[in-house]
């Protein structure tokens, strides 16, 4: 089974970062040259995703006008002779086959997946959640699609955390595999109570799943915050068929949060083409005036 669709829920409101999503989608929040989202398409589209299905909600048509082509635009950039520019823009509305559907009501992460169940269809696929960037030379998702093509299972993304942090993410409890990075999942919490679990393992926004997801997430009821839990269907099918949890190589940032996206500006613009070396010199300065 080849994974070929990835689905990417957009739908919720930003409000961690109000006043700047006021107007604008938080994913389309500038990393350097780029919102983060077309860093998370780049992702599964160098992973080898072709269909990528936004899970968006009221307000959010700037994502999906990112990835379009824009005639008026292209135009005017053909006029003005900034064939480069234009070329640039083409190449982001012809990335990836993009379908988009509506999460009516936000009832939270299980349910937004849900609603996309009928254009996954009967396949594996992936989820990508837009917070979570990666920051690695083997893209994140492209270590999870070489893992399901041995395991042919659903796979977590994970990552160690300080245990004060736990509360903060979905939570697996496992046990290593003599695959490396690799582990069995035996429970999932989201995120639990102060001493209600002894792992470190958090899960990160990349996911492989089989399909029979979706009968987990119709069944599943309200659990933390009272919204429907991705992690709450994936205890369920876990208990059923077995899943993997996959320690990836690369630096996770927390785009969704305010330290976590100037880090992840600091990181992308470090390891940028042109404007590494020069930020790089900024940064030293600005250590040795601190
Ligand atoms: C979601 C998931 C959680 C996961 C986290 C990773 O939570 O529900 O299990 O650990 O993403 O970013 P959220 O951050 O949307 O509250």
């Amino acid at each position: 089974m080849k994974i070929r669709k990835a689905v990417i829920p957009v739908a919720g409101l930003g409000t961690r970062f109000l006043p700047a999503t006021k107007a604008i989608p938080k994913e389309m929040l500038t990393i350097v040259d780029r919102p983060t989202i077309q860093y998370i398409v780049e992702e599964a589209v160098t992973s080898g995703i072709e269909q990528v299905i936004f899970v968006t909600s009221e307000g959010k048509s700037a994502i999906e006008n990112h990835f379009d082509y824009n005639f008026e635009l292209d135009m005017v950039l053909k006029e003005k002779n900034k064939i480069s520019l234009g070329q640039e823009l083409e190449e982001i509305s012809n990335l990836i086959d993009i379908i988009s559907v509506r999460q009516k009501k936000p009832l939270g992460l299980g349910h937004a997946i849900w609603t996309a169940r009928h254009v996954v269809g009967d396949e594996p696929f992936m989820v990508l959640l837009g917070d979570d960037l990666v920051l690695n030379d083997q893209p994140c998702a492209k270590q999870m699609l070489d893992l399901f093509a041995e395991v042919q299972e659903s796979i977590v993304a994970v990552q160690r955390v300080p245990m004060n942090e736990t509360y903060q993410y979905g939570i697996v409890e496992g046990e290593a595999l003599e695959r490396k990075w690799t582990h069995q999942v035996h429970r999932m919490i989201e995120k639990p109570a102060p001493g209600t679990s002894h792992s470190d393992m958090a899960i990160i926004g990349r996911y492989v799943l089989m399909p029979e997801i979706f009968d987990y997430l119709g069944r599943t009821t309200p659990g933390h915050g009272g919204e429907i839990q991705l992690t709450d269907a994936l205890l369920a099918l876990s208990n059923k068929r077995g899943m993997y949890a996959y320690e990836f190589q690369g630096t996770r940032y927390d785009a969704g949060d305010k330290l976590g996206y100037l880090k992840a500006i600091l990181a992308y613009g470090l390891n940028h083409e042109s404007l590494g070396a020069p930020l790089k010199a900024h940064l030293k300065q600005l250590v040795v005036d601190l």
